[in-house]
């Protein structure tokens, strides 16, 4: 008796209870049971066309595989303890829903090359299913950007004040690195669908006459790997949507760790709304912003489980080894919790209050507006070191007098200030932002073209994403693109001439 379980012919007893119950994968390839079908089906058609399934059969194929769909989909598909794996379990029922025309399906297949076709296959999918996520996340903080593009707030570096900036350029920053993380899962999900395996049996192809690239082209794949071994060892796929998730999953986490401060009395700069907080079972005052919390949190388990595949790959000989088994649970726990953790945050962005009046407040302070003072001293002809000593030298001063630069006078740092028509405006933050007005800049009309730029990727297709981002219009840029494309080679020489002596 071996159903279930798609070998045994050549042994003489049952496997030991233990050694089965480590080599048992349905509690995770179970999740495949889709792409698993979608290549059963391409399979049996194969398998038809070159006549070695009846028309009848065939049919009787295809209804029995729709029949194991629906009982998956509705929840009723009687897995059974006997069942070693995915693969086993459906051939498995095929043959009690179909007879012995059930195991003909076999033929021309190896685990080895389905499983490879159905991680591939739920990895493209999960691919998308994050960039839709990301993208609403992304436009949660657009949203809070353009309600916010002109509130002045303090800029940080090393978490101390720096600079002043805009509410909206600080929001709009954690949606551009999120936009970088959409073009890695584009790429990743063009590279994982542009080789198809099937066909490539156990390790080295078939004998029987199926074509690959008929089942590349059922299932959405855009060719065929060129080599049967690489396809079965190849989990690059599985890595690189790991990758980008976890490169995301730290996005994720830098903003919510600022959700975490906002929230903070200390800082005091936005609430979170309720729905997105939590109570304390003691202390009766509480309101934690747990989702950003778990937001961070989940993102250790997410390069885990990065880290979890790199190593079981990186020791082993080609092409299929049963460790691979071990590929699907990280990269299942990675996308399970960005499915959860996306939205959620999404939602507690929009849902934050933010406090215009407190955080103008202290846009200025902390000394922010020292580079300001020097840079005005330098267009009063000053040399920029010098500048940037006596800057310093008032600050110093002030802060021995229990002073600021917020309530000091522009001119206490040098005469050359009276040349300046306006030198009160250097120590003034809404001036601060509105010099700042270069593309990239802070002040209200360039976050209003980021937040325009971003909205136009935002609504065009994700596969966008993956080239760079630029301004909106630029015909230019898009001719030089086409350009640099047809000459690509000869811009390379170009480079390196000009680096030679
Ligand atoms: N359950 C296996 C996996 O997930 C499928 C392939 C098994 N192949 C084999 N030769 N034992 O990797």
């Amino acid at each position: 008796m071996s159903e279930g379980r798609l070998w045994g012919g050549r042994f003489a007893n049952a496997p030991d209870e233990a050694a089965w119950q480590l080599g048992v994968s349905t509690g995770v390839d179970r999740r495949l049971w889709r792409q698993d079908l979608a290549g059963s089906r391409a399979h049996a058609d194969e398998l038809a066309r070159v006549g070695l399934l009846e028309p009848a059969d065939h049919e009787a194929i295809r209804s029995g595989l729709s029949a194991i769909a629906t009982e998956l989909e509705e929840g009723r598909f009687p897995w059974r303890d006997t069942d070693e794996d995915l693969h086993g379990a459906v051939e498995r029922r095929l043959i009690e829903l179909r007879g012995d025309l059930g195991g003909r399906v076999r033929a021309g297949r190896s685990r080895n090359d389905q499983i490879a076709n159905d991680l591939r296959l739920w990895c493209a999918e999960a691919a998308t299913s994050l960039i839709t996520r990301t993208r609403e996340l992304q436009v949660a903080l657009a949203d809070q950007a353009e309600a916010t593009a002109d509130w002045l707030c303090p800029g940080y570096t090393h978490l101390q004040r720096a600079q002043p900036t805009t509410l909206g350029q600080h929001l709009l920053a954690h949606a551009w690195a999120l936009d970088r993380d959409v073009g890695r899962l584009v790429d990743a999900r063009a590279r994982t669908l542009a080789t198809s395996v099937l066909g490539a049996g156990a390790l080295s192809g078939l004998t029987l006459p199926l074509d690959p690239e008929r089942y590349a082209a059922a299932l959405g794949y855009a060719g065929v790997a060129p080599n049967a071994m690489d396809a079965v060892a190849d989990r690059d796929f599985a890595v690189e949507l790991l990758s980008a998730a976890a490169m995301l999953a730290v996005h994720v986490s830098r903003l919510a760790e600022e959700i975490v401060l906002w929230a903070s009395e200390e800082f005091a700069w936005a609430q979170v709304g309720e729905a997105f907080s939590t109570g304390s079972s003691i202390m009766p005052q509480k309101r934690n912003p747990d989702v950003a919390e778990l937001a961070r949190g989940k993102t250790g388990r997410i390069i885990g489980d990065l880290v979890a595949l790199l190593t079981t790959l990186k020791g082993l000989p080609l092409t299929y080894n049963r460790d691979l088994q071990e590929d699907k649970a990280p990269v299942l726990d990675a996308v399970d919790a960005l499915e959860l953790v996306l939205p959620a945050l999404a939602g507690t962005v929009t849902s934050l209050s933010f406090d215009r009046e407190r955080l103008a407040g202290s846009a200025a302070a902390g000394g922010a507006m020292a580079t300001d003072l020097a840079e005005g001293l330098v267009a009063a002809g000053v040399p920029f070191k010098a500048a940037h000593e006596r800057v310093g030298q008032l600050v110093a001063r002030l802060e021995r007098e229990g002073r600021t630069l917020e309530d000091a006078d522009p001119h206490e740092v040098g005469s050359e200030l009276f040349e300046l028509d306006d030198a009160a405006s250097l120590l003034d933050p809404e001036q601060a932002v509105a010099r700042r007005d270069a593309v990239l800049g802070p002040a209200p009309e360039r976050v209003r073209d980021q937040l325009a730029l971003l909205r136009a990727r935002l609504e065009a297709p994700p596969e966008q994403a993956s080239g760079p981002p630029r301004p909106l219009g630029d015909a230019q840029a898009d001719e030089a693109d086409a350009g640099a494309d047809a000459g690509a080679d000869a811009g390379a020489d170009d480079v390196n001439r000009r680096d030679q002596p």
